[in-house]
């Protein structure tokens, strides 16, 4: 079900990826969509910088994951654009990612069916017309509940 779509500049995106980050728990699965250029790394950057106390955050682009610890548990942040079979995931330590790690997944449909059931999808597009982005945010009635609270932001 939607349970969120708003345009957003990318500064206001970045204070709504905060708001979004405090809900967030061990074993969620947030799947990016959203073409090359989307946002979606800068999304996941801003979540990450308000878990982790770090200076930068790099994109996986070319290491294909990145990993955090946070006071929440582990994050996993993985770019699956350049995978070109769903099992090399077992390459990047995605099983310890599922045992318990928070998981920010770009391009996850390279993945097939290898990821868990109860995600949160998150859709990025272009706005028609301004420097916005649209978020579309999908999840089933149980993220629903959790997220409700992101419908003041
Ligand atoms: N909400 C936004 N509004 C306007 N510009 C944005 C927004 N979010 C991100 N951008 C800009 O879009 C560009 C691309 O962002 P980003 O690298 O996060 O995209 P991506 O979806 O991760 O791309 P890729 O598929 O290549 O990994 C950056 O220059 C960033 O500053
Ligand atoms: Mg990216």
């Amino acid at each position: 079900m939607q349970i969120y779509k708003t345009e957003h500049t990318e500064q206001e995106m970045c204070v709504f990826a905060v708001h979004l980050a405090k809900l967030l728990k061990p074993s969620d699965c947030l799947c990016f969509h959203g073409n090359l250029g989307a946002g979606k790394t800068t999304f996941i950057r801003a979540m990450i910088q308000h878990l982790v106390q770090v200076e930068t955050v790099p994109s996986p682009t070319f290491t294909l994951v990145q990993t955090y610890d946070s006071l929440i548990g582990q994050l996993w942040h993985f770019d699956l654009y350049r995978i070109k079979q769903p099992e090399e995931l077992y390459e990047l330590g995605f099983e310890e990612a599922l045992a318990g790690g928070i998981l920010f997944i770009e391009w996850p449909d390279h993945a097939k069916g290898l990821l868990p059931v109860n995600q949160l999808q998150l859709h990025l597009d272009h706005a028609p017309k301004e420097e916005k982005r649209v978020i579309k945010i999908t999840g089933d009635a149980v993220w629903a509940n959790r997220l409700a609270p992101l419908n003041q932001h």
